[in-house]
């Protein structure tokens, strides 16, 4: 085990029971994500992508294998380590449902930090200066239903990035989002990975991410069929 791989996926299968059928989903999977990293995850509907994020993320744990973050085998940590890890390392940004409805830009970002139990003052300064970061300066107190897609796509990934994970899995993050707005989220991304050495992995079907990304790891049938690191 290397001590710059933020992630590290050895052997992992997951099979889903779905009454007395045996669902394979994940199928000996091995990868290394480095810290500072940025991968795009490409494959068919069904090949494993969204299963592959529970297992990094912590949602869900592997049938067999095992995925370690940071140095930290999951299959050590109890259910209450384990919500831990997913408050402190890692940020989700998943495809639809993002947001709390109810709660405006700020304070769906500051749900993250307040759950941290970090000091309200420093909480301000945080999420003022993600929104801001994201351009959402003048928005910051709008509720989901006053935004457009892409706006809280754009709040979904600032309340991914604020509490400054390890990691952020991004879902489909550019799905629903016509090509300007997909590549303004991208953008944006690839800042927070450049300034803030935030590591992303991007599950996705857009050729824009596949394109942009350094790396594309594409799935089939639960397995990685090819990786690619672009020079
Ligand atoms: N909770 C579950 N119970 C049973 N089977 C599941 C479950 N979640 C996923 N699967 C199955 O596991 C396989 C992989 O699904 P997964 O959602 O990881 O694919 P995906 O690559 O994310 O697809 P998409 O591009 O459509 O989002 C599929 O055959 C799916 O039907
Ligand atoms: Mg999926």
């Amino acid at each position: 085990m290397t001590k710059e791989n933020i992630v590290e996926l050895h052997d992992v299968t997951k099979i889903y029971r779905q009454g007395t059928i045996d669902v394979p989903a994940l199928n000996g999977v091995d990868l290394c994500i480095p810290k500072g990293g940025f991968a795009a995850v490409s494959g068919p509907s069904g090949s494993g992508k969204t299963t592959l994020f529970n297992m990094i993320g912590g949602l869900d744990r592997p049938t067999s294998g095992s995925v370690v973050i940071q140095g930290q085998d999951l299959s050590s940590l109890s259910q209450s380590a384990l919500a831990k890890l997913r408050l402190f390392k890692v940020g989700f940004v998943f495809q639809a449902y993002n947001l709390v409805p109810v709660l405006t830009a700020y304070e769906n970002a500051e749900l993250v930090l307040a759950m941290q139990g970090m000091p309200p003052a420093e909480r301000k300064k945080r999420v003022t200066k993600i929104l801001t970061e994201v351009g959402l300066k003048d928005m910051m107190h709008r509720r989901p239903y006053e935004m457009s897609g892409g706006q809280q796509q754009r709040v979904a990934v600032a309340r991914a990035v604020v509490a400054h994970p390890t990691i952020v899995l991004a879902d489909e993050p550019t799905a629903n989002l016509d090509s300007k707005t997909g590549g303004a989220l991208l953008d944006m991304m690839h800042s927070l990975n450049e300034h803030h050495g935030t590591t992303f992995l991007l599950a996705t079907h857009d050729p824009m991410v596949m394109e942009r990304a350094p790396r594309v790891i594409h799935m089939v049938d639960g397995a990685i069929a090819t990786d690619q690191t672009k020079d």
